[in-house]
C-alpha cells in the first residue's frame, strides 16, 4: 500500500534511462497496487517491464466486495500474481490452502504465481526454519501438475528480513534456496527444477543486491522498500546485468 502514479512515471523513466531492459539477463517486473496497474499497462506498452499483482481472489466473479479476480487481472494483461506475502498471511489470514488455490487459479489463467514462502524469528531459532519453508512449499503446490509447477515462481522471503532492514546472509538465503531447489527436483526433475526461478526477498537493497543475487541458487529478487526508490530499484536491476 504505497506509491502513487507520480512515483511509477518516475520509476519507468528511470528503469528506461539507466538500465538495459532489453537484455536477456533480467525481467523486470512491477506489481503496483490494484488502482496504478492499467496506467502502469499504458506507461509500459512497448517497453520491457512487465506488470503483476499483489492478490487475487480465488472466485471467477461474483458478490465479493472490494476483492479482484483473475479475469480483471487478464483484461489489464497482467504476467504475474505475488501470493501468501507473510503480510498477507499475517494481516488478512491467507493460508497454505488459500496460497495454493489463488496459485491454481493464476496458472488456469496464464499468469505466473510468485508464491512467497519463509519462516520467522522464531521458528529460525528454534530450528524450523528448513521445515516450515518445504512445508509451506508443499502445501502451496498441492495437486499440481509437473507443467504447472514449472509455470511457477517461488520467493523466499524470511519474515525476519522483510522491512526490517536485516538481510539473510549471502550463506543463509543461499542455503535456504538449496533447500527449496531440492524439493522442486523431487516434484518435477533436475533440469526443470533448475529452471523454476527462486527469488530471496527480505531488505534487498542497492548495496547487498550484487552479492545477493551472485548466490548459484538466488536467481532473482522480491525488492519491497527500495523498490520505491527509482534510483536504488534501477542499481539492483543492474547487479543482474
Ligand atoms: P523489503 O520488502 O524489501 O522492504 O524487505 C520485501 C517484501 O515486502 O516482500
Amino acid at each position: 500500500m504505497n506509491g502513487s502514479q507520480a512515483l511509477l512515471s518516475s520509476m519507468v523513466e528511470t528503469l528506461q534511462s539507466k538500465t538495459d531492459l532489453s537484455s536477456s539477463q533480467v525481467n523486470v517486473v512491477i506489481c503496483p497496487p490494484f488502482p496504478y496497474i492499467g496506467f502502469l499497462k499504458k506507461i509500459t506498452d512497448g517497453v520491457s517491464i512487465d506488470a503483476g499483482s499483489q492478490n487475487v481472489h480465488t472466485e471467477a466473479s461474483g458478490a465479493y466486495t472490494g476483492e479482484i479476480s483473475v479475469s480483471m487481472l487478464q483484461e489489464w494483461k497482467v504476467q504475474y500474481g505475488i501470493v501468501g506475502h507473510s503480510e498477507r498471511r499475517a494481516y488478512n489470514g491467507e493460508t497454505d490452502e488459500l496460497v495454493n488455490q489463488k496459485s491454481k487459479v493464476l496458472l488456469g489463467a496464464n499468469i505466473t504465481p510468485v508464491i512467497c514462502i519463509g519462516e520467522s524469528l522464531e521458528q529460525r531459532e528454534e530450528g524450523v526454519h528448513e521445515t516450515t519453508v518445504i512445508a509451506q512449499l508443499n502445501a502451496a503446490l498441492a495437486g499440481m501438475s509437473e507443467e504447472e509447477i514449472k509455470s511457477c515462481v517461488i520467493a523466499y522471503e524470511p519474515i525476519w528480513a522483510i522491512g526490517t532492514g536485516k538481510t539473510a546472509s549471502n550463506e543463509q538465503a543461499n542455503q535456504m534456496h538449496e533447500v527449496i531447489r531440492t524439493r522442486l527436483v523431487e516434484l518435477t526433475d533436475a533440469d526443470s527444477a533448475k529452471k523454476i526461478s527462486i527469488l530471496y526477498g527480505g531488505s534487498v537493497n542497492a548495496k547487498n543486491s550484487g552479492e545477493l543475487l551472485g548466490q548459484p541458487e538466488i536467481d532473482g529478487a522480491l525488492v519491497g522498500g527500495a523498490s520505491l526508490k527509482p534510483d536504488d530499484f534501477s542499481q539492483i536491476v543492474n547487479s543482474c546485468l
